[in-house]
Parts: structure tokens; sequence; C-alpha cells
């Protein structure tokens, strides 16, 4: 069948990089390959961008800045990984994608919407992903998670206000699109939020025959 992209997504801490692999697993499982990438990121030059824009610099950078370097970075990803992946029939799970950008920049920071929408136009000529699960929890407790796991990057040294936004604008997505996104409660343990992810995607894999 038709291969698919499909992202997670969410604030910090929700598990996204620790249930990539269970994801990974369900997905072959059903008889799919499966490519494993991430944004920002998932090529050479897209790595070097992903450290401009994570590492701390004195003064910060301008949001028009940041904004263009993720969409630098994923047409660059789109371009040479993404598609080509897609076109030899594979199925690309990403760890982040541009509901990240209209979290982050857009709700996080206040560029307004419709800037992102333009660069998203641009870059990815109508292509969105097939399926995006979004890992929601609160963002105490994502942040506490987060904490744990060692040196902060730049966005995660942001205020709570600041992802307070951010999970409102996934939220929002979430809801004005039902059929692209499944909502995991990534606040649970993580038995029970790998058991409602292999519902979920079980439910989606059905609904889309595959
Ligand atoms: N369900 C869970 N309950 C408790 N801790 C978790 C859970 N899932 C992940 N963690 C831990 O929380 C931290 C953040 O997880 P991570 O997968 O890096 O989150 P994300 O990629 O969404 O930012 C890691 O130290 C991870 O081991
Ligand atoms: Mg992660």
């Amino acid at each position: 069948m038709a291969s698919r992209l499909i992202a997670v997504d969410g604030i910090e801490g929700g598990g996204k990089t620790t249930q990539l692999s269970f994801v990974r697993a369900c997905l072959e499982r059903a008889g799919h390959p499966v490519l494993v990438t991430r944004e920002p990121g998932g090529t050479a030059l897209g790595e070097e961008i992903r450290a401009l824009l994570l590492g701390h610099r004195e003064g910060g950078m301008a949001l028009s800045t940041e904004t263009l370097l993720m969409f630098a970075a994923r047409s660059e990803h789109l371009e040479r990984v993404i598609r080509p992946a897609l076109a030899a029939g594979q199925w690309v799970l990403c760890d982040r994608f541009t509901d990240a950008t209209y979290a982050y920049q857009g709700g996080g920071r206040g560029l307004a919407h419709d800037k992102i929408a333009v660069l998203e136009d641009w870059v990815q000529q109508g292509l969105q992903p097939d399926l995006t699960l979004l890992f929601d929890l609160p963002v105490a407790e994502g942040l506490e998670r987060a904490g744990r796991r060692g040196a902060a990057d730049r966005f995660e040294r942001e205020q709570q206000a600041f992802f307070e936004r951010a999970r409102s604008v996934y939220l929002e997505r979430a809801r004005r699109w039902p059929e692209r996104y499944r909502i995991v409660n990534a606040g649970r343990g993580m038995t029970e939020v790998r058991a409602q992810v292999e519902a979920l995607l079980a439910g989606w894999l059905e609904r889309i025959g595959g």
C-alpha cells in the first residue's frame, strides 16, 4: 500500500523520543518498512542547523531567523530524505514536524500563524503527515521529566508559560483536524503510554486499511 508520513509531536518530556522505537515496531509488525528520522535535523546539513537552533548563544536569535532555519532544515530533510523515502515505498516516522513550528514559534514566541503557513506551503507543497501522534501532558510534568534528562537546550530553558501556549496550539490543531491527529495521554506511566500508542496505531491502521 501507499507509503505514509507519521509524526510524533508535543511539548518537552512527553516521551516522544522514548516511544519512537515502539511506534516503529508496531508499524513494522503491520508489515511496513519504516525510516525513522527527526526534526530539526535528519540530514547532515539539517543536524548542523539543529545545533545552531538548540545551542545557547549570547543575545539569542531573531524569531524570523529561528523560523527560517527551522524551515531550511525541513526543506533539506524533505528534499533529500523524506520525499525520496516515500517515493521508494518506505513509511517515514519523524520525531517532530511542522506542528512544532506552529506550537513553539507560533504559540510560544507569538509569530503569526499565517507567516508560518506561507513557509509551510512553499517547503511542503501540500505534503502533510498522514498521522500525527500528539503526546500531551501537563507542562509542569513534562518539564520535570525533561529536567531529569540532562542539560537544557535553548528551548527547554523557556518558562512554563511558553510551553503552556505551545501545548494549547498543539491541542487546538488536534481538535481542528481530528482525522489526522491522535492524542496520547502522555502523563501516564511508561506501560500505559505504550498501550495507548499501540491501540491508537492499530485503530488508525485499520481505518486506512493498512
Ligand atoms: N511515561 C513516562 N513516565 C515517566 N517518565 C517518562 C515517560 N516517558 C518518558 N519518560 C522519561 O522522561 C524523559 C523525557 O522523555 P523523552 O522521550 O525524551 O521526551 P520527549 O522526546 O517527548 O521530549 C526521559 O528521561 C524519559 O526516560
Ligand atoms: Mg525528544
